[in-house]
């Protein structure tokens, strides 16, 4: 496509309020001005006064349900004979689909992990208790076990942003690929949104750059469709993907049993939920709106509502999100048939560096000072019209890497992935010395080669070692 032209590009510009973005237009290069012409093409000028109108401006831009009610789901494990029958019936559909190759995993990764201050790709950071692998590498290792495991080459999607595809592309190249091939690994792109001041004008990250950032994992269902990658799995007869976030080393990739329940149900997005620690746990909650499941964020949940309790003492809303999903391959694509598909915006205020127009000089702000855009991908569930909700285990599936300490941190995680390979190690019977209060008493680490499931923990029980208090032990 040709780049607009200057004049162009002002009158564009100064149409929708955001003339300023050529004030250092003067002072550039060549170059540099048709770096800035070509961001400036790619500004959604049609949408932007609407997104200052209706979000940057607005405190409080999305319409929260007040008629909701809690959402049914399914238990982690069976509670009565039919349902012991359904669940084995789901879980043979997921592995015939998995022996099929019907399946991909899905990642997404183009976060900017601020809060975990790590310098480059969240996907490059070691987490593992003993050999240090990276996130990326755990999940690729994941990945191969599971090949290996159900006979069929399962393509693993992994959506970057533009802030981190390089890096993310280099990881991939310097480990080729972890094994994996490189034709069976599909790294693509999410798009970007604008920065703005509290007053609705763009920022400027540089004199001849517009600050922008991810447009939050919702972004990934139209990445899907416009990087090809979604038509690609077409051609490769790929029906459902399996979709987790880069920060959770303990989701199970491909689970059969959900899948199963996906397709039993005919549905178009399903989800995976937790029971809440806590009434007020800072966790997306399921609810049905009009009869779709919809999740209210915690901090829309009135506190009353959150707080209210069944006869049995259970919370009423006790389903707290955790961002693993099964997507249909068609929802995506009927999603994108109507090119004008648009998850909600969400508003967050950040510090945002950018350039003073005034005097042209870069600030970090020591403050929040503006607003970024992003879309969530539980805001699609609606639009799904039937949606399955799988209830699963905290410490089986659950230990993000979100902050650098405290809650949710790499420490944090270390030890679940310790834990959970002791309770699995013990399902089969071995004896693992457990501290007076109940912690392992050793170092443990899985690899995704020793076992996927505690149930793969049986076939190599013969390679663990007897384990004593204090012992470090690596099974692969
Ligand atoms: P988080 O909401 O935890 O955001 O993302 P983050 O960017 O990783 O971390 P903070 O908030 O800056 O500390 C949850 C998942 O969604 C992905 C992240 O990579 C992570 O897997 N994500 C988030 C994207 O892929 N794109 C985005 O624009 C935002």
């Amino acid at each position: 496509m040709k780049t607009i032209d200057s004049d162009k590009a002002r009158r564009l510009l100064e149409g929708i309020g955001q003339g300023h973005l050529l004030t250092f237009w003067g002072e550039l290069t060549p170059e540099q001005r048709g770096r800035l012409l070509e961001q400036i093409q790619q500004l959604d000028v049609r949408n932007i006064p609407r997104w200052v109108r209706e979000t940057v401006k607005n405190e409080k831009p999305l319409v929260v349900p007040t008629e909701f009610e809690p959402a049914p789901s399914y238990p982690p494990v069976p509670q009565t004979p039919e349902q012991e029958k359904k669940y084995a019936q789901a879980k043979q559909i997921g592995e015939k689909l998995l022996r099929e190759g019907k399946v991909a995993g899905f990642v997404v990764a183009g976060g900017q992990g601020t809060r975990l201050g790590f310098d480059g790709p969240k996907g490059n950071y070691p987490v593992s208790p003993i050999k240090k692998k990276t996130l990326f590498r755990i999940f690729a290792e994941s990945v191969a076990a599971a090949r290996k495991k159900y006979g069929a080459v399962l393509p693993w999607l992994i959506m970057t942003s533009p802030l981190n595809h390089k890096e993310t592309v280099e990881t991939f190249e310097v480990n080729n690929y972890f094994g994996l091939g490189k034709d069976t690994v599909f790294l693509f792109q999410q798009g970007t949104l604008p920065n703005f001041d509290f007053e609705g004008r763009i920022f400027l990250a540089e004199k001849d750059t517009i600050a922008v950032s991810p447009d939050g994992h919702g972004g990934s269902l139209k990445a899907l469709y416009s990087s090809g990658v979604l038509a690609e799995m077409k051609k490769l007869g790929v029906e459902y993907l399996s979709y987790w976030q880069i920060d959770n080393p303990l989701v199970q990739l491909f689970d059969p049993l959900f899948l199963g329940l996906h397709v039993m149900e005919g549905a178009g997005m399903s989800s995976k939920a937790l029971i809440k620690a806590h009434p007020l746990e800072k966790v997306g909650n399921f609810c049905l709106v009009n009869g779709r499941v919809t999740v209210i964020e915690y901090s829309d949940l009135p506190d009353e509502q959150a707080r209210r309790r069944n006869p049995d003492g259970s919370l009423v809303f006790e389903l707290g999100s955790i961002a693993i999903h099964i997507l249909s391959r068609e929802f995506v694509e009927r999603l994108n048939a109507d090119g004008d598909f648009a998850l909600p915006l969400h508003r967050a205020v950040k510090k945002i560096p950018h350039i003073d127009l005034a005097t042209g000089k870069k600030v970090n702000p020591d403050k929040p000072c503006g607003i970024k855009l992003e879309t969530f991908i539980f805001d699609a569930l609606p639009l799904s019209e039937k949606s399955v909700i799988l209830q699963t285990i905290r410490s089986e599936e659950f230990a993000p890497v979100k902050n650098a300490s405290g809650e949710d941190s790499p420490a944090v995680t270390e030890r679940m992935m310790i834990e959970r390979a002791a309770s699995w190690l013990e399902k089969a019977g071995v004896k693992v010395p457990r501290t007076t209060d109940g912690r392992a008493d050793c170092v443990l680490e899985m690899a995704p080669s020793f076992a996927l499931t505690a149930e793969d923990v049986k076939a190599n029980i013969h390679k663990v070692p007897p384990i004593r208090p204090g012992d470090t032990v690596y099974l692969e």
